[in-house]
């Protein structure tokens, strides 16, 4: 946890043995960016996107080269562009948990439409593009990509060889509510920022034990109904993220 913005210098000088920074880097640093149509699962190689990340990773990487003694190892991972073709089926279950919800009133279609933070999925070739602009402070020691699952998918595989129906059912309903739990920790924020903006402004305010218990309901609401809607329309279908990481020796 960085308790400033990572693109700003974050500790003293030369001060640090080893720096780790895991699923953050895709957040970029202009957030008015997010009006834009959201890059997180999507990649061009030659929109805004694209060229605001990469000035923002070599920014990072050279705040963290004054950061890191000589010797010292930085090693991060974030998500990456690649789409696992099953996670279509995941995302429109989580699209269509919403719609639900619009549709019933429970949350603004306006707010929905704003959950954009300006976040840009990179390709292992446009991290390797930074690593050679920053090649002055920092050694290559790995760079990779590779898809990364929610953990727990070999239990649905095994109940569902066990050939025990009852087994199977139980193991896909833990699955689905796993997944359901996951979608709406990441994305949850997203959307009560939304909301929050929609009914009070980008101004600050006083918020009452009520608004807190709102959202509470909100999110749980949303968590049941897309546990039901990955059962019926996503059931056993595992979800991947790809991932970029690196490990890097301070020169
Ligand atoms: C997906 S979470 C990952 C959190 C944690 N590193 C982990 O692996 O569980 C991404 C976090 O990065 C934070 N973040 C985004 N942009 C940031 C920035 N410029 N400076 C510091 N933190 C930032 C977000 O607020 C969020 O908490």
């Amino acid at each position: 946890m960085s308790p400033i913005s990572f693109y700003k210098p974050s500790v003293p000088t030369n001060s640090i043995h080893v720096g780790l920074c895991f699923s953050s880097l895709h957040y970029l640093q202009k957030q008015e960016l997010s009006g834009q149509k959201s890059r997180t699962f999507a990649n061009t190689d030659d929109d805004i996107f694209a060229a605001a990340a990469h000035e923002d990773l070599v920014q990072f990487l050279q705040l963290r080269a004054a950061e890191i003694k000589s010797g010292g190892t930085l090693l991060a991972c974030m998500p990456a562009a690649r789409e696992d073709p099953s996670n279509l089926l995941c995302k429109e279950a989580v699209k269509n948990s919403l719609v639900g919800m619009i549709r019933e009133g429970k949350v603004p279609a306006s707010a929905v439409s704003k959950m954009r933070p300006a976040v840009f999925a990179r390709k292992l070739h446009q991290v390797e593009a930074v690593l050679a602009d920053t090649v002055d402070h920092w050694e290559k020691v790995a760079c990779w990509n590779d898809f990364v699952g929610l953990p727990g998918f070999a239990k649905v595989e095994a109940a569902k060889q066990s050939g025990d129906e009852a087994n199977h059912l139980q193991a896909s309903r833990d699955w689905a509510k796993a997944c359901a739990g996951w979608f709406v920790s990441v994305l949850g924020g997203f959307l009560m920022q939304a909301m929050r903006v929609e009914k009070f402004g980008n101004e600050a305010y006083d918020r009452s034990s009520d608004e807190d218990s709102i959202e509470k309901s909100i999110l749980d609401e949303w968590q049941i109904r897309l546990e039901q809607t990955m059962l019926q329309d996503a059931r056993d279908v595992e979800f991947r993220l790809d991932y970029v990481f690196f490990c890097l020796r301070r020169k």
